[in-house]
């Protein structure tokens, strides 16, 4: 089966002291491993919404998400965050390594706590993702002692190490420049393409859009357009 994440009449509201407001309207969306899909819309569409919803980070109003088959908006908080450290990847626009950290030793971290990894696995395969980056020679550098495009490669070999079956990503190239954004894409698609992974991104950048297969738009909490693009 290639569906990996599958949402059906999602629906989000906050309850404001004027009353609830309607953030997402009924999504029904189907991802793919071996995807890169992009999520775009103006701001305040409802994309980071979305992406904390199908990340695990929040939870609906109603309506499902099914992860590999499997109901996410029934499970205890427990159970969830056992979902996301083992099958989700975040990259954030503003990198959020940890500063006290070396590149290793961030990329190491989603491993601690995890059941059934081997200690000394955990620095064998930090040391895998940091190669496969790019990132080979900077080990133990501070997040201070690299550049925004460099964080974001060592975000990226975080986000991977858990092996995750997606990775969620809000405005990755937002804070990188074009060309430094355009590595960090040129990585993500080789990861999607060498990994079978599925990569769901949010972002304003028409150049990033254009890398996707699909292109998600979305406008006031609905999808208005599903956009195939040709490779
Ligand atoms: N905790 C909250 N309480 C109330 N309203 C919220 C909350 N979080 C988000 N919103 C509202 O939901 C709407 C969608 O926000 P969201 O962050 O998903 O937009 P976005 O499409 O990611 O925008 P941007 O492109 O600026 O990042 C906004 O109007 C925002 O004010
Ligand atoms: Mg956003």
């Amino acid at each position: 089966m290639n569906s990996i994440l599958k949402t059906e009449n999602l629906h989000k509201e906050y309850l404001l002291e004027t009353g609830p407001i309607e953030i997402l309207k009924g999504i029904d969306i189907e991802f793919n491993r071996r995807e890169l899909v992009c999520i775009m819309g103006p701001s305040g569409s409802g994309k980071s919404t979305l992406l904390g919803i199908l990340g695990t980070l929040d939870i609906p109003t109603c309506g499902q998400v099914y992860l590999e088959g499997q109901e996410l908006t029934n499970l205890s908080e427990a159970d969830l965050s056992s979902c996301r450290a083992n099958k989700i990847g975040f990259v954030f626009q503003s990198f959020n390594l940890i500063s006290t950290m070396n590149a290793m030793e961030n990329v190491m971290l989603p491993l601690f706590g995890l059941k059934g990894v081997r200690r000394g696995d955990i620095r064998n395969r930090a040391a895998k993702l940091l190669e496969l980056v790019g990132m080979g020679e900077r080990f133990k550098h501070l997040p201070s002692q690299l550049s925004g495009g460099q964080q974001q490669r060592v975000a990226l070999a975080r986000a991977l190490v858990n092996t995750p079956a997606i990775v969620i990503a809000d405005e990755p190239t937002g804070n990188l420049d074009e060309e430094t954004g355009k590595t960090i894409i040129d990585l993500i698609c080789s990861l999607r393409d060498d990994l079978d992974m599925c990569f769901i991104i949010a972002t304003h950048d028409p150049s990033v859009a254009r890398r996707a297969d699909r292109v998600i738009h979305l406008r006031d909490g609905l999808i208005t357009n599903i956009e195939m693009i040709k490779g």
